[in-house]
């Protein structure tokens, strides 16, 4: 399967259509961005690191029966996907209060949650993402119906469930992650887009210190070191 024309570029991504409708290809870029765009910059090697993690990862939600666009990895910064219906809506999971949390609701930086937290924020950067609720996501049509709000918050806490252990086991916290979901050419629901430190923040069990893209986000550098560190571990 080889690229055709580019239909879509991201701020890490280039989305391309392929010789057949039913699949693109995702480009992973070296790129990165932060405060909704504001804050650029970019790390030689990020794309493929990402699209390893997120190659791993999507196969390990696979084999446990989690419907996902992930078809193979191409080669080092090419992923072959399903084509499908994108849904506007980032589905936000946390175990742990931080970033975004922490400012808006005044909660203790590092707090753990009584349960995890499933939050929608609306994908539209001109509006800065902001917080949705069911009758949003209904009025803005979104989503078909409540079942598919259900579906998304479901499917969210089995991807945790699955992933919040896998990392324990290899030493790292599941903090919060991003996920978005598209509907399939027969309309069921299925997760996108990528699973990376870009996407997920990761702390260590021992020293507490993070492996994702908040090393960026706080200036901190060791950005390839850190993503390479996942990768290692999720390979081990
Ligand atoms: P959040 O704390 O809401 O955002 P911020 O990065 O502004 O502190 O982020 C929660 C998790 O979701 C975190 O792992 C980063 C991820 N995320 C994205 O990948 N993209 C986004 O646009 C947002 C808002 C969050």
């Amino acid at each position: 399967m080889e690229k055709t024309k580019l239909l879509y570029e991201g701020k890490a991504k280039k989305i391309w259509n392929t010789q057949d409708k039913n699949f693109l290809i995702s480009e992973f870029k070296d790129d990165l961005t932060a405060l909704n765009g504001e804050k650029k910059s970019s790390e030689k090697g990020k794309g493929a690191l990402n699209n390893k993690i997120s190659t791993e990862l999507f196969k390990l939600l696979n084999d446990k029966g989690i419907p996902t666009h992930f078809i193979k990895k191409l080669d080092d910064n090419n992923m072959l996907h399903k084509a499908c219906e994108v849904i506007l809506i980032e589905v936000i999971v946390r175990n742990i209060a931080t970033g975004s949390l922490t400012r808006t609701l005044n909660i203790k930086d590092g707090t753990v949650l009584p349960f995890t937290l499933v939050e929608f924020d609306y994908k539209d950067d001109d509006l800065g993402d902001p917080k949705l609720n069911d009758q949003h996501c209904l009025i803005l049509n979104l989503v078909h119906h409540q079942d598919e709000l259900d579906e998304l918050r479901r499917m969210a806490r089995k991807i945790n469930n699955i992933l919040k252990p896998y990392f324990f086991e290899k030493g790292l916290k599941l903090v919060d992650f991003k996920l978005e979901f598209g509907r399939d050419l027969n309309g069921n629901i299925i997760l996108i887009d990528e699973l990376s430190p870009d996407n997920c923040r990761f702390w260590d069990i021992e020293s507490g210190e993070s492996f994702d893209k908040d090393r960026f986000r706080q200036g901190k550098g060791g950005i390839k070191v850190a993503y390479e560190n996942v990768l290692n571990r999720i390979l081990s």
